[in-house]
């Protein structure tokens, strides 16, 4: 806050309580005095006029009690602009001595858990209760509250990994985050063969587009994309490049979708918690999200 604003404020709270002495000292010393004693405001309804008597004195003094404490209070706590009161309390100081205290109470129970392997940490109900409001308040936001995605985040509900569904690797995931580099393509290709490409993806993700445009379109797949998504669009965990296969998209599966990210590209970065939350959470969390895909993961286990 520049110094201009903090004298704005501290001038505006001040000639407010002014104000409020002011006005009470006028209401107060306006008694209609004792030979007015039954002089009405003017206001009549039903036969039943107001008087216009003057305030009890302990209502007065309740006002008065209620400015000293007001004024008290602004000396001791933050409030005048920048003066950080006589006390040193702050919201941020409030809060650092909540979580200390918070974070003393669970970090044992979050210690306990840390030693269960995640698959068996994630069939433990309380631990997942706890796991679901831990995703609640910091995963949410980004993944949506059943781990859905949307436009630009992935869904990490369904059994489709980009940088691998095994325990280990969604926990590294979480704890280091992840930055996914895809170049873009719009110099290096022409508008038909970006087309064309994004015409052999529908095919890959078995998906119907036009049949020339699918053969030049696996050339230039070939050629660009295969390195990183594999000759088949299997994908590679190694590189977050997602497999293009399964009809499941993170920016899209339109035309238009998939021609942006051909000439564009992608960078998609998942913060790492490492700082924020700390490794024990992050297990529990790591088993919330391997329980979230624990019915699929089934699935597929019965194909294979
Ligand atoms: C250098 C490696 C690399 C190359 C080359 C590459 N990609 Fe990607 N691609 C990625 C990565 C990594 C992502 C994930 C981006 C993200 O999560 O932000 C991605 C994402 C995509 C997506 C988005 C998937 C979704 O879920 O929405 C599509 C579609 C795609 N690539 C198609 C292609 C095509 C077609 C080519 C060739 C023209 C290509 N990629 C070339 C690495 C690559
Ligand atoms: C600011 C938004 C944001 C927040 C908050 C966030 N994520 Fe992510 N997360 C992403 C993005 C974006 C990606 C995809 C990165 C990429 O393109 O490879 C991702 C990727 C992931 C992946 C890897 C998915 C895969 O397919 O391999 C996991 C697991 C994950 N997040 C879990 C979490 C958890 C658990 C939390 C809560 C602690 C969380 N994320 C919080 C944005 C976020």
């Amino acid at each position: 806050m520049s110094a201009f604003w903090s004298w704005w404020i501290t001038l505006i709270a001040l000639a407010n309580i002014l104000a409020c002495v002011w006005l009470i000292r006028w209401t107060a010393r306006k008694r209609p005095g004792e030979a007015a004693e039954h002089e009405t405001t003017g206001h009549e309804w039903d036969g039943l006029s107001e008087l216009n008597r003057p305030m009890p004195r302990w209502w007065l003094w309740l006002f008065y009690i209620t400015i000293v404490f007001g004024l008290i209070y602004l000396v001791l706590y933050p409030g005048l602009g920048r003066f950080d009161g006589l006390l040193g309390w702050s919201q941020y100081g409030a809060w650092e001595e909540e979580v200390a205290s918070m974070e003393e109470r669970t970090a044992p129970l979050f210690a306990e858990y840390a030693k269960i392997p995640i698959p068996e940490l994630a069939r433990n109900d309380e631990a997942m209760q706890t796991g679901r409001r831990l995703f609640g308040n910091n995963c949410a936001v980004c993944h949506g509250a059943d781990g859905g995605g949307r436009i630009g985040f992935p869904n990490i509900a369904n059994d489709t990994w980009q940088w691998g569904g095994e325990p280990e690797e969604i926990y590294a995931s979480i704890l280091n985050g992840r930055e996914a580099v895809m170049p873009g393509f719009g110099g290096a290709m022409d508008d038909e063969d970006v087309e064309a490409t994004a015409a052999f993806v529908f095919h890959l993700s078995g998906r119907d587009a036009p049949e020339d445009l699918i053969q030049r379109g696996e050339e230039t797949f070939g050629n660009f994309c295969a390195a990183c998504h594999g000759p088949g669009g299997e994908g590679n965990k190694a590189m977050g490049a997602p497999k293009l296969t399964r009809d499941e998209w993170t920016y899209g599966g339109g035309m238009d979708s998939i021609m942006t990210t051909i000439r564009d590209g992608r960078r998609g970065r998942m913060p790492a918690q490492k700082d924020l939350l700390g490794e024990d959470r992050v297990h529990v969390l790591a088993a919330y999200v391997y329980s979230l895909s624990a019915d699929e993961r089934e699935d597929a286990g019965d194909a294979e």
